[in-house]
């Protein structure tokens, strides 16, 4: 039998409906975070839909000049030197520029811009385009956090390889105080700014208008790096998904309540000691069973609920191919964007779980994420960076913990595949 149901398809394109082109442009001091900060807001932006890229001009500067070059290099004094970055600076200037106009969305513009001429130049630059420019600064003096940023990133940097670290840090330091002596902070009233001071101590916003920066401001004000695992699980086997229905709210299965046992026992052997894990569940009761080993009371999430299949919610993917053969070919022709009628796209899933994502960012000890496949393969999609529209096609299996830890500039991924196994007769690809 085939039902009549009109297939609903969004016209648009990711992020249409709010594009709103914007450069943002880093500044800070070497060693304060600017780059971390700029793919981390890269990494954010892009997935809620907004094409974003960072124009780093230190690459620009390895590529074209090499990547070596002593810290007097970097003097002002160094008149050479000054014109060569600046020259690199403004080719990077001109590529982000370019990448705007040809469809682009947020260019991040990272370099130091560590003076009033430099941002006003930058500005103007962008103002003949009629771009708004906000600056991001990354306001440090604090000495452990300078010195946890040069030994994790300044070191592994290519512009020190093979060479001994403690003159690598050393001459690292000579750079800093090089820019130090030029350095001018972000405070002309009229410029558009976020000056994050001491890593989120304190945050101030001067002239943020408009939907896109000021949705920057949650994530900016709890960015850390503090390492912590995060555990992204399905629920354990339900009675649907025995027989590959999609949806519901159906109970765990006899396997998916082993299963939450096998979980129980790894969250205990895998969490450190005085270590207190935040356990996060959808508001459906195959996630909630599945926590039970663990807590009695979970925080449950409704942005953790399945996508919803709306009119297809109950149905295998067999009855949707003969019953409903539009939406079938519909979402198979567009797995991202397609809306089922009355329910939801993988689009839609991944806005509504933005405020999960910020309150996860927040997190300094493991959280264990109990939710469902297309919630969790748009989770698993921002934490490693993967663009959107490959969130359908992502591996989530039943019975697999993934742990993703975070690091200075993504994810460390291990996966664990746990008792008992079971077909997934539901993990549509
Ligand atoms: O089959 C399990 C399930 O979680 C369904 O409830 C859901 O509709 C589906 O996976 C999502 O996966 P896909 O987008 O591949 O259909």
């Amino acid at each position: 039998m085939e039902r009549a149901v009109s297939g609903v398809r969004s016209k648009r394109v990711p992020g249409e409906r709010d594009k709103a082109t914007t450069v943002l442009s880093m500044v800070g001091l070497p060693a304060r975070g600017k780059t971390y900060i700029g793919r981390r807001v890269a990494r954010y932006l892009s997935w809620l839909g907004h094409p974003t890229r960072v124009f780093n001009v230190g690459s620009y500067r390895r590529r074209q000049i090499g990547a070596s070059q002593p810290a007097d290099f970097f003097a002002p004094t160094n008149k050479e030197g000054r014109q060569v970055l600046h020259d690199l600076a403004m080719t990077a200037l001109d590529d982000m520029l370019a990448w705007l106009r040809e469809g682009g969305e947020v260019g991040i513009f990272d370099a130091t811009n560590s003076t009033k001429e430099r941002r006003r130049f930058v500005e103007e630059r962008c103002r003949k385009e009629g771009l708004p420019v906000v600056f991001i600064e990354s306001f440090c003096n604090d000495p452990a956090v300078i010195e946890a940023n040069v030994r994790d990133t300044k070191l592994k940097s290519p512009d020190y390889v093979d060479m001994d670290p403690d003159a690598a840090a050393q001459d690292f330091l000579r750079r800093i105080a090089h820019y130090e002596s030029m350095y001018e902070t972000l405070d002309d009233p009229n410029q558009s700014y976020i000056k994050i001071i001491d890593v989120g101590r304190q945050v101030i916003l001067n002239r943020i208008h408009g939907y896109l920066p000021a949705r920057l401001a949650p994530l900016l004000i709890d960015l850390h790096v503090s390492p912590r695992p995060i555990w992204l699980t399905r629920h354990g086997q339900s009675a649907y998904n025995q027989h590959g229905r999609i949806g519901g709210d159906p109970e765990l299965s006899p396997a998916g309540e082993e299963y939450a046992k096998h979980l129980a026992e790894f969250v205990r052997k895998n969490a450190k000691r005085d270590q207190e894990v935040a356990v996060w569940t959808s508001t459906l009761r195959r996630t909630i069973q599945t926590a039970t080993k663990i807590t009695r009371s979970p925080r449950t999430w409704r942005a953790l609920d399945e996508i919803d299949a709306g009119v297809c919610d109950g149905m295998t993917y067999d009855q949707v191919r003969i019953e409903m053969p539009d939406v079938w070919a519909a979402r198979s022709a567009d797995k991202f964007r397609y809306r089922y009628p009355r329910g939801e796209s993988y689009e839609d899933v991944i806005q509504r779980l933005d405020p999960l994502i910020i309150q996860l960012e927040r997190q300094r000890s493991p959280t264990l994420v109990i939710a469902h496949q297309a919630v969790l393969r748009s989770i698993y999609a921002y934490l490693m960076d993967r663009p959107p529209g490959e969130c359908p096609s992502i591996s989530v299996p039943l019975h697999t913990v993934i742990q993703l830890t975070p690091t200075a500039y993504g994810c460390e991924e291990k996966r664990f595949a746990l008792p008992p196994h079971v077909e997934d007769q539901g993990a549509g690809g």
